[in-house]
């Protein structure tokens, strides 16, 4: 496999790579993903066989500006196109009834498909450069947590990929914010880095509700996961949970912006940093180190419920196998679930 720095030459041999059916691993803000020619049912069929993916869960497909939107969507609303001013380039995906053209492979046999322009120069030069649509979910196996380093995806899927771009640390860390304008009253799909209010401010109303009866396709309670068992705790009772798991002889480590009081020696502390965005952008690193330390279990303190507290509540509570149901803490098993 080849692994090249996101020169431009690595860039164009990237759109190469994909205009022959390839697959190339790309940087982006939020996290890595896995590229193919999104026109390429060949090529996009790999996509879910590398990864794992049950075929009813649809793909993103990443653009190179919204002017692309009409070669991929019909009936394109007056909000989608407010949206794409505000948030394109950036970490923001709409979902769009599909023109008859698009492939059933990319949508999962849905109506609709979803669509983003990513706020990254690499992945926007190689959009540029392939001059068509790129479907790429996030570079990682299912159900895994997501990519946000080359080195990363390497790790999660070796000679799998055809080429990886490497553009460094991916600045925002979780995934792009998902919003369904296919509906009469646009709706949340998944809270990421464009929140909800952020939204409410340009679409002028606020979004429907989001409603656990209507899913996302694919956004599963379990989702994002460690290796580790993770548990949600608050900033009152994470001692006591600590506790728990480490009086069964569990190898135990702690997310928390501060160092619990009283820590025992063999209990690992993973600094999470107080701001936000920092804690975004670390996730996903932390829960791979986490495995990385061999921690059975990962106690994590759950951020407030403002703004981009939001998204990454919804990760951990995924992490947690614990989807959208509240993250109420589990009682500590006799033992921790066999295997892998
Ligand atoms: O930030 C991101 O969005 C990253 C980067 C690589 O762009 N991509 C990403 O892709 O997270 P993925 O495949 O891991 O997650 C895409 C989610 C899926 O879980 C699926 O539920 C949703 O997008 N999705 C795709 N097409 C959809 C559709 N037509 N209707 C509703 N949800 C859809
Ligand atoms: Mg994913």
């Amino acid at each position: 496999m080849n692994r090249l720095p996101a020169s431009s030459s690595g860039v164009d041999q990237a759109a190469a790579v994909l205009r022959a059916g390839g697959l190339v691993a790309f940087p982006t803000e939020t996290v890595y993903g896995l590229g193919a020619d999104a026109r390429n049912v060949e090529a996009v069929t790999r996509v879910f066989a590398v990864k794992g993916r049950p075929a009813d869960h649809p793909l993103i497909v990443h653009l190179a500006d919204a002017a692309q939107l009409t070669g991929w969507a019909r009936d394109i609303p007056e909000t989608a196109w407010r949206l794409a001013e505000a948030f394109w380039p950036g970490p923001l995906t709409l979902v769009l009834p599909r023109l008859a053209g698009v492939p059933d492979v990319v949508t999962g046999g849905l109506d609709t498909v979803a669509l983003r322009v990513p706020g990254h120069p690499v992945a926007l030069a190689l959009l540029a450069a392939f001059g068509d649509g790129i479907a790429g979910p996030s570079a990682n196996r299912h159900g895994r947590v997501s990519p946000t380093s080359a080195g990363d995806v390497r790790e999660e899927l070796g000679a799998d990929v055809d080429m990886v771009l490497d553009g460094g640390r991916c600045e925002i860390g979780i995934e792009s914010t998902i919003v369904d304008l296919s509906t009469t009253k646009p709706r949340l799909l998944r809270p990421g880095a464009i929140t909800g209010r952020a939204l409410n401010r340009v679409l002028r109303s606020p979004l429907a509700k989001a409603n656990a009866a209507v899913r996302c396709p694919g956004n599963m309670p379990s989702h994002y996961a460690p290796r580790a068992h993770v548990i949600l705790a608050s900033p009152d009772d994470v001692g006591q949970r600590i506790d728990e798991w480490h009086r069964g002889g569990q190898r135990v480590g702690v997310l928390a912006s501060r160092r619990p009081a009283g820590l025992a020696e063999d209990v690992t502390w993973l600094r999470f940093t107080g701001n936000m965005r920092e804690q975004a952008r670390e996730l996903y690193h932390r829960l791979r180190q986490a495995d990385h330390l061999g921690l059975q279990v990962l106690v994590a303190v759950m951020p407030r419920d403002v703004g981009l507290g939001h998204a990454l509540r919804d990760r951990l509570r995924r992490a947690a196998g614990l989807g959208d149901d509240g993250g109420r803490a589990r009682a500590p098993p006799q033992q921790l679930p066999g295997g892998e």
